[in-house]
């Protein structure tokens, strides 16, 4: 599509939004996301399925692709008895497209459905889920992978896309649904004991020596943590939370990823034997556990030079030297200091009563807040100029990791406790460890009202979110 009938096609969409009129048209011609109650295969064979929920029957939910600078239309419809929406993880799309309840869409009700549409401005690695009650919808298997495609993709020979989550399990294969209990709040959120890929336990997957394999990896769970491994291989980190990098050898323990973020690697196979090639993670004390297995075939060679570098999505570089400073406080959790918040930004109380009587255990500055809707009322944590530059210090006073992810934006990681990186990490979600402060920088590019929360799901449940507003 030429760039002005592109833009005309965007006004005209703008005026129908306006004026009202009915865009069914365009929904029909995109995705149809259905959210439902189905069957997963998670365990081993001889264990009975899981009853989960997902888009379209599918455990992720169905692989959408965009090319860059296109439109992604899609229709989210809601089969569940509870309310739900679809937010973009990492996508800059226009505020009221990002699938917030109460703060930027009401609640897509039993039955009810709401269509998305934005341009993909940014090539990359990205994913979809729903953001109400999050901690149990996401956990119960709603979540999926959004590709935006390069205008000119890197040369591959195939393409695997790893969706990582874990589950909590009993031997009946059934879900145990002890969510929002206070002791995943304080901790390291809801960890499941049962590790998939895909939605299965150590799955495998088929390729041919001597391929290159772009492997998309993408952490949705709660709050799990992925350092991945991938014995004897040459790897390349391509991307980062689908913004690209010079290509990075990935070197055991380099690569971390919280929930929520995702990493484009580069494998080129080499595999001798007709064993297969075992994908571990270490991340927790204890033997590395089982993601998936390569079962590798052919005799062909690998190639030796490193993967090119993809090139830069269109993100407006922060204006360091004329930036503003804000400071970002996150306490609580169990073995902190937290003695008092303000619930809802209002009230002061005892840690105590806010954890017994609001299940809330988290602040950000001072705030607990109990709900979306309540966060709707609340006075926004900062009210940013469009087009301005800032710099965030996040620090983390308690004794649990965050992986702190913001709406709308993509930051640039500048440094950790003080010391610089060599070169600033464009990511949307960032991982602060105990006691740590990061620096983060964005132009306030992207008008509206954006999410501002922890993306361990239970931590977010318990008080740790706030948003921001842009304008
Ligand atoms: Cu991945 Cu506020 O979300
Ligand atoms: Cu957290």
């Amino acid at each position: 599509m030429d760039l002005s009938r592109r833009a005309f096609l965007q006004s005209t969409l703008a005026g129908a939004a306006l004026t009202g009129l009915p865009f069914a048209a365009q929904a029909s011609t995109g995705h149809t996301l259905k959210a439902q109650k189905s069957v997963q295969q998670v365990l081993p064979d001889k264990y009975p399925p899981t009853d989960v929920w997902s888009y379209n029957g599918q455990i992720p939910g169905p692989v959408l692709r965009v090319k860059q600078g296109e439109t992604f239309s899609a229709r989210f419809e809601n089969g569940l008895d509870v309310d739900s929406s679809i937010h973009w993880h990492g996508i800059r799309v226009p505020n009221n497209m990002d699938g917030v309840p109460f703060i930027t869409q009401d609640p897509v009700k039993p039955n009810d459905h709401f269509d998305y549409q934005f341009v993909a401005k940014d090539a990359g690695t990205f994913w979809y889920h729903p953001h109400l009650n999050s901690a149990e919808q996401v956990d119960r298997g709603l979540s999926g992978v959004l590709i935006v495609e390069e205008a000119d993709p890197i040369d591959v020979d195939a393409e695997l896309i790893w969706m990582l989550d874990d589950w909590r399990l009993g031997e009946d294969g059934k879900l145990i649904e002890d969510y929002q209990n206070l002791h995943d709040k304080a901790h390291g959120g809801r960890l499941g004991n049962v590790t998939a890929v895909n939605g299965s336990y150590n799955p495998t997957f088929d390729v041919e020596n001597g391929a290159r394999v772009r492997l998309r990896l993408i952490n949705s769970s709660n709050a799990r943590l992925y350092t991945p491994i991938i014995p004897d291989q040459s790897a390349w980190v391509i991307a980062f939370d689908g913004q690209p990098i010079t290509p990075k050898k990935l070197e055991k323990g380099m690569l971390r990823l919280g929930p929520g973020m995702r990493a484009d690697i580069i494998v080129d196979i080499s595999h001798g034997t007709d064993t297969p090639l075992q994908v571990l993670d270490q991340t927790y004390r204890g033997d590395p556990v089982k993601l998936a297995q390569l079962k590798v075939k052919g005799s062909g060679k690998s190639r030796t030079s490193p993967p090119p570098i993809l090139a830069p999505n269109p993100l407006s570089v922060p204006d360091l030297a004329n930036a503003e400073r804000k400071s970002v406080v996150y306490e609580g959790g169990a073995m902190g200091r937290l003695a008092s918040a303000k619930l809802n930004g209002t009230t002061d109380m005892p840690l105590r009563d806010l954890a017994q009587q609001k299940g809330l255990v988290w602040a950000t500055n001072g705030n607990a807040y109990a709900s979306l809707m309540d966060l709707e009322k609340a006075d926004r944590l900062f009210k940013l100029n469009l087009g301005k530059s800032y710099i965030f210090s996040l620090t983390n006073k308690s004794a649990w990791i965050h992986p702190i992810h913001l709406h709308g934006h993509t930051y640039q990681l500048l440094s950790r406790n003080g010391k610089k990186l060599d070169t600033p990490m464009w990511q949307d979600t960032v991982l602060i460890y105990p006691n740590e402060t990061v620096e983060v920088a964005f132009v306030a590019d992207n008008p509206g009202d954006w999410m501002f929360h922890c993306h361990i799901l239970d931590h977010a449940a318990s008080g740790m979110i706030a948003a921001i507003a842009v304008g």
